[in-house]
């Protein structure tokens, strides 16, 4: 199953996915970031679809065509988003319907959008985790693969929390890909 990962940010998911093994054909970045060096470590080619704009002329379906032409390409099967903040339009799900997977910071369906773990601390929830789930044309939706709980502190900020929640992102997105492509289905 040849993979393709996509990341916008630190790169920290990503340099999890890539050192767990994952064999992936491409790395996918939505603008200039350290998730390009990330992939240039470990021999991954990375290549920026940049996005042209991030206001309200932001053309989503259009940007989507130019990633799916990207993975297509190279003959993705699989795509893996690894903190990858670009919402994607139809495009992607008539290409890899089904075969897109997601790392999102708090216990679908709690929590959904960019902002989870700010959420969290507002909500004042004791608990909150991750998920790894299927994406689907609805942000944050989709059959959820796999989730693990992580306790909120009294004197949590939304750094310290996201951290905590991340150390264990990188630990289950990459064992849950690893898992799909064992079994050669994304569900089990
Ligand atoms: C992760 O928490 C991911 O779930 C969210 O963005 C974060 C990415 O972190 N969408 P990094 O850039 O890989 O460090």
């Amino acid at each position: 199953m040849l993979v393709g990962v996509l990341a916008s940010g630190g790169g920290s998911i990503l340099e999890a996915v890539l050192g767990a093994g994952v064999p992936a054909e491409v790395v996918l970045v939505d603008r200039p970031c350290p998730a390009t060096d990330v992939a240039a470590a470990h021999g991954v080619p990375a290549v920026l679809v940049a996005r042209e704009s991030f206001g309200p002329s932001f053309d989503r379906v259009a940007y989507t065509e130019r990633l799916v032409d990207e993975l297509q390409a190279r003959e993705v099967e699989l795509v893996v988003m690894a903190g990858f903040m670009t919402v994607l339009e139809k495009p992607i799900f008539d290409a890899y319907g089904g075969r897109v997977l997601n790392t999102h910071p708090a216990l679908l369906p709690s929590f959904r959008g960019a902002h989870a773990v700010r959420q969290a601390i507002e909500a004042g929830v004791k608990v909150t985790g991750c998920t790894v789930h299927v994406a689907t044309l609805e942000v944050d939706e989709g059959p959820i693969l796999a989730q693990e709980a992580v306790a909120v502190r009294p004197d949590d900020t939304e750094a310290t929390l996201h951290e905590r929640i991340k150390v264990v992102e990188r630990r289950l997105l990459p064992a849950t890909v690893h898992a799909i492509i064992e079994r050669g289905t994304v569900l089990p």
